[in-house]
């Protein structure tokens, strides 16, 4: 395999530039994806920064890659060269403990972030295991796709895994790149959504996704209105909120899911969960299966993700644009290697 140019940043917080890296042999069960767009998440911007504590340098970033398959391990399954697929926030786990055995690969405690010790999707080409190179329906667009690949399956995994009903009223706390999904996801799915936005200039946007209601998710008196309604409350921010107005929002029975990363402890008072059985609960992505299920129902609904569209030499400016809170509602990078 001849060497692959990557979009990598040397050390935290440093600008990415242009590099040449030498992949070694392909793995028997990996799989090469020439990479045509690549989304940019919120976790390609806090592993840069190292805020997690976690990231390795030269960081190549990208975990919401499309592409096609331009080479197979001698053992990779399921896909096939020419095949359009995705790659999302994991690019591989060990396929035999409980966890991978039980479909929930996600869970593995081997699971390889496609970020982390591993060469990311700002680049013209990258790797993963098979089992995590995930075939993309005929009907959708490569185009806006990339972000369903880990945004996307972030917001829609709480549905599958919660039992969420259509009759249920569900809040999605911060219209980002995953929040505006989730409102996509929940109103698909018939539920009564509610979007919390700290932006007044998202309430508009925010219903054309298809919120019901919008509220200020800033504003604790206009939080406590809502109080003891909400089966399904997903947190997106990864910013301290007025948790105990946030909870309170939430239904008898119901559930407050964390999926931002928000860095802070979240307090909790042992009776708002007692008095009202609620639950607070969070995950990480999903499954190769809840991915290809999601990427069903986004074609069968016709659910995209609202994107903005920067060259991948100009990664620099779009990562700015994303710390600066201006992106609407996620970027995608399109490649452009010589
Ligand atoms: N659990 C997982 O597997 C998983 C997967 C992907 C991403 N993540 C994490 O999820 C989080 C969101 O990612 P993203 O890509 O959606 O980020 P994003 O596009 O930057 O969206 C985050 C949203 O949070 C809200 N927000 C930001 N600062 C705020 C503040 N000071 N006060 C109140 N609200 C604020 C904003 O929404 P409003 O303007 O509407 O207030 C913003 O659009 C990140 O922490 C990311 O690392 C987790
Ligand atoms: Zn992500
Ligand atoms: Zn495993």
């Amino acid at each position: 395999m001849s060497k692959i140019q990557a979009w990598a940043a040397p050390a935290a917080k440093k600008s990415l530039a242009k590099i040449e890296y030498e992949p070694g042999p392909l793995d028997a069960e990996e799989v090469e994806v020439a990479v045509e767009h690549c989304g940019v998440c919120h976790s390609d911007l806090s592993v840069l920064n190292n805020d997690w504590g976690m990231s390795t340098y030269p960081f190549v970033p990208g975990h919401e890659a499309v592409g096609k398959v331009v080479a197979v391990g001698e053992r990779a399954k399921g896909v096939k060269v020419g095949q359009r697929v995705g790659i999302g926030w994991n690019a591989g786990s060990c396929m035999h403990c409980r966890l991978c055995l039980s479909g929930d690969q996600n869970l593995c405690a081997k699971a390889q972030p496609t970020i982390v010790g591993h060469h990311g999707g700002f680049a013209e080409r990258m790797r993963s295991h098979w089992a995590w190179t995930i075939p993309l329906p005929d009907a959708i667009d490569m185009t806006s796709t990339g972000p369903l690949l880990c945004g996307g399956i972030t917001v829609f995994a709480p549905f599958l895994n919660y039992g969420i009903k259509p009759s249920d009223r569900v809040g999605v706390v911060g219209i980002g790149g995953l929040g505006h999904m989730g409102i996509k996801f929940a109103a698909a799915w018939g539920c009564e959504v509610t979007a919390f936005t700290s932006s007044d200039s998202k309430h508009d946007e925010a219903r054309g996704f298809g919120a019901h209601n919008v509220v200020s998710s800033t504003n604790s008196s206009a939080v406590k209105k809502l109080a003891g309604t909400l089966d399904l409350l997903l947190v997106t921010v990864n910013v301290p909120l007025d948790w105990g107005a946030m909870l309170g929002s939430v239904a008898p029975k119901g559930r407050m899911h964390v999926v931002g990363a928000v860095l802070q402890p979240i307090p909790v008072r042992a009776f708002d969960l007692i008095m009202a059985s609620r639950s607070i609960s969070g995950s990480p992505t999903g499954s190769p299966v809840a991915i290809a299920t999601m990427l069903d129902f986004a074609a069968r609904h016709d659910i995209a993700p609202q994107v903005e569209h920067f060259p991948m030499s100009k990664a620099n400016e779009a990562i700015a644009h994303l710390e600066a809170g201006k992106a609407r509602y996620r970027i995608v990078l399109d490649a452009d290697f010589k």
